[in-house]
């Protein structure tokens, strides 16, 4: 079975943050086990993808001599990823001349569609190492220059203020998605535009959020059971009690 994202296949727990020193370029690494593919709803970016995440989990585990590493979630597109990045080029002055986090960057495909939109400045954080190198090397392969995080900005202690928020697909997970939500609200609090692309996972607080577009994603069958899934891409706007200043 793939590395699915429905959120209830997906063991609960504190957030991995891995660690890679045994492959020490991650650059080739990721060249040598993907290969450029427009994403499929948003064809004017090309990524380096795998064709399937099963092998290139093993072999990345197999490299590292390590069990229980996270899925290489960074070698594909995600259905978040995909709107959200669809959504912003499509309404640039969303992000345009705003410094932006991408939160959850994987492959860096939103931090990428923000830059080409017009941000002034995107950094992509991914606590997975291979992430922050897979989004740099997209990036530039794009024309585009992005900054890459590794910290686990959910942690609380980072006071940076972005004009724009973007996350695609982080709500599949529970504790995570507690986190990320309680981070897209103080930021919404304190007047960034926070916007969330998500298929329907199970932790996604649909709720508290503002549906602004959908969109029917191509995904890949491996990951999802399915040829496309629709896709939403939501705003965050401060409820009363985040409304007070930060
Ligand atoms: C399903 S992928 C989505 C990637 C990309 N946004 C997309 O839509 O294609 C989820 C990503 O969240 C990252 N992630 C998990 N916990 C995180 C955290 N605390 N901070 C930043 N990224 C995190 C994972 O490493 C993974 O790359």
């Amino acid at each position: 079975m793939g590395p699915r994202l429905r959120g209830d296949d997906i063991e609960d727990g504190s957030p991995r943050m891995p660690e890679h020193p045994a492959i020490s370029d991650k650059t080739a690494f990721i060249r040598a086990n993907t290969r450029p593919r427009a994403v499929p709803l948003v064809p004017e970016i090309v990524l380096l993808v795998a064709d399937e995440a099963v092998p290139l989990w093993h072999k990345t585990e197999e490299e590292l001599g390590e069990a229980g590493l996270p899925p290489p979630f960074w070698a594909f597109a995600w259905a978040g990823g995909q709107a959200l990045a669809r959504h912003i080029l499509d309404h640039p002055e969303l992000v345009r001349g705003k410094r932006v986090l991408d939160l959850a960057s994987g492959s860096g495909l939103v931090a990428i569609a923000a830059m080409k939109a017009g941000a002034a400045a995107v950094t992509a954080a991914d606590i997975d190492a291979f992430a922050c190198a897979a989004a740099l090397l997209n990036a530039a392969d794009n024309d585009v220059t992005v900054t890459a995080c590794q910290d686990d900005v959910l942690a609380g202690s980072f006071d940076t203020r972005w004009d724009a928020v973007l996350a695609g697909d982080i709500f599949y997970e529970r504790d995570t998605a507690q986190r990320a939500f309680d981070f897209l609200s103080r930021h919404a609090a304190r007047g960034a535009t926070v916007l969330i692309g998500d298929p329907g996972r199970s932790y996604l607080p649909r709720d508290r959020m503002r549906r602004i577009a959908d969109y029917s994603v191509p995904v890949t069958r491996d990951l999802e059971d399915a040829e496309i899934k629709r896709t939403a891409v939501w705003d965050l706007r401060p409820s009363k009690e985040d409304s007070t200043p930060a």
